[in-house]
């Protein structure tokens, strides 16, 4: 689509709020009704970009890298009734993104966020959006009878895009759980990019000590407040990447709450534990290798992996990165936007297995997965990048190249991420393209509050307890939203 390529480089340009544009009339919300209910989606058909747009995209998704840290702050809620919960995601752009519903406020509104296992913050764009929220859905806190506005201030930074705005409390509901006190950022000024129609925000489902709001976030409340059957939430998302007149939107998977969805994988969940205290969903990466030729890696804290679903790609370390495509004759390092990455020959297949923690089992990724895009002249786009990271940052991020390859599976206690093989069923719904799944909340079957005050952090968001401090190389859900930008 026209006019993407500069809207994207605009993410790259940090936010003024000297220069914000008055944002557009917003379109209408969309209610949630009791038990199901179809909400017609715009289908556009995904547009292939140039070399150039994929240079442009390249160097954008590589810049926008970091992490976010705060401090410990834990959440312990009521016992509800235990029970189980799926919210059938949307993949977006692609495979560049996957949302999925949640309903906000009372009466509830349905809003499309990104599922980010990758953070740790829930935030919506509100309805006094100055700037990166034309034609986007937002939140109208004045409908909402159960609304309460903290009055701090939020910031969330990844990378060059940002949301900014004020911290508040309403009642969250996904999947048929209700948090009815959650505390979630509705955010007025945001980057360029970072959403995109119909997305309206992000929810991070990685742990409480690193949410720059300090609040215990939606699915960590459930989980340790006893909510759900099993603490786990399990992960199938779908392939598009390689098919050729999928649209910008397609049904995306699923996002299983309080258990592992058996006919969506065969054989059992190889679960590794997380090595460190719960920040990022974080696995040790112990073994590499392409078309079976291994692939030294460093060990210890220099191999750990955050396993994100809020990452379009996979990024490591530099010299490991130029040792994999060194297995592939004829790749080359990437220059101009595409430096950090690496173009090899399209019709070589490519087959990566990773391997985590004690583990002896290796999961390959599909050469469909690695290989991003044809550029020119029979060369493609590897889904590889050098992560120029450090500090305390993992020097690794695993994102959906790889989670479109197993059944994911996200567990809360003890602290671990399993992987397992896909069923035939959900191999089967790769690529086929059709209608996207609806918003749907039902019935709620289970209520936990949440508990702990969001300012114990810091007493200021804005004091930023994340953002450029320490080396930061987490890519969320910033960059997706360039790359959705670049494919719609
Ligand atoms: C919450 O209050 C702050 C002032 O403390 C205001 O700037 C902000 O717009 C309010 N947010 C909403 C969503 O009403
Ligand atoms: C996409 O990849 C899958 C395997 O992952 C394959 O079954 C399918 O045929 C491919 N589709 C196209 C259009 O190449
Ligand atoms: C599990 O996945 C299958 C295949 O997508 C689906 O038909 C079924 O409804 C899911 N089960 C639950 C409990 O969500
Ligand atoms: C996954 O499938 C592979 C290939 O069939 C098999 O070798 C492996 O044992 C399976 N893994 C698990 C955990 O079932
Ligand atoms: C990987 O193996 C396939 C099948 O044997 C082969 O066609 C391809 O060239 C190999 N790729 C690399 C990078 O060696
Ligand atoms: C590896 O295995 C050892 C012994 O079985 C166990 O103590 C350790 O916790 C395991 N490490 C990981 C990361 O799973």
């Amino acid at each position: 689509m026209p006019g993407k390529l500069s809207f994207t480089l605009a993410v790259l340009v940090a936010l003024e709020a000297t220069t914000l544009a008055s944002a557009l009339p917003q379109s209408p919300k969309r209610r949630f009704n009791s038990g199901t209910r179809a909400v017609s989606l715009v289908r556009h058909p995904r547009t292939l970009k140039s070399a150039e747009e994929w240079g442009t995209w390249a160097y954008a998704h590589r810049r926008r890298m970091q992490a976010k840290y705060g401090g410990p702050v834990e959440g312990k809620g009521e016992l509800g009734r235990r029970s189980s919960g799926t919210n059938m995601m949307v993949n977006q752009g692609g495979d560049s993104s996957y949302y999925g519903t949640m309903s906000l406020g009372t009466p509830g509104t349905s809003f499309n966020v990104i599922l980010d296992t990758g953070s740790s913050d829930l935030w919506v764009a509100d309805s006094n959006c100055q700037a990166g929220c034309t034609s986007i859905s937002t939140f109208q806190s004045s409908s909402s009878s159960t609304f309460q506005n903290l009055s701090t201030p939020f910031q969330i930074t990844y990378g060059s895009g940002q949301a900014q705005g004020t911290l508040a409390r309403d009642v969250v509901q996904m999947a048929g759980f209700a948090v009815p006190n959650q505390v979630f950022a509705t955010c007025d000024l945001v980057s360029s990019g970072l959403l995109q129609n119909p997305v309206s925000g992000l929810m991070g489902l990685a742990f409480s000590t690193i949410a720059s709001s300090g609040a215990v976030p939606f699915w960590q409340t459930l989980a340790s407040g006893g909510a759900w059957d099993s603490p786990v939430m399990g992960f199938y998302l779908t392939r598009f990447n390689n098919v050729t007149n999928a649209q910008k939107l397609e049904p995306g998977g699923s996002f299983d709450m309080g258990f592992t969805n058996t006919s969506l994988y065969q054989g059992d969940i190889d679960y590794v534990a997380l090595p460190t205290k719960a920040t990022y969903w974080i696995l040790p990466l112990n073994s590499l290798s392409v078309n079976d030729s291994s692939i030294s890696i460093p060990s210890g804290s220099s191999s750990y992996a955050a396993i994100d679903t809020g990452t379009t790609l996979v990024g490591g370390p530099k010299s490991v990165i130029a040792h994999l495509f060194g297995q592939i004759p004829g790749s080359q390092p990437g220059t101009g936007n595409f430096e950090g990455y690496y173009t090899y020959p399209c019709n070589t297949p490519v087959i990566v297995r990773l391997g985590f923690g004690n583990s002896s089992q290796t999961w390959p990724i599909s050469s469909d997965d690695f290989k991003l895009s044809e550029l020119d002249q029979g060369q493609c786009l590897g889904a590889f990048f050098e992560l120029s990271g450090g500090g305390s940052a993992p020097p690794w991020i695993i994102g959906d190249t790889f989670l479109k390859n197993v059944y994911s599976v996200f567990r809360y206690d003890p602290p671990s991420v399993g992987f397992a093989n896909l069923s035939s069923t959900a191999i089967s719904m790769n690529g086929v393209t059709g209608p996207v799944p609806s918003s749907t909340q039902g019935s709620t079957v289970a209520t936990v509050s949440a508990t702990g005050a969001p300012t114990t952090l810091s007493g200021d968001a804005t004091s930023s307890t994340f953002g450029m401090m320490g080396a930061m190389t987490v890519v969320t859900t910033s960059l997706m939203a360039a790359m959705v930008g670049m494919l719609m």
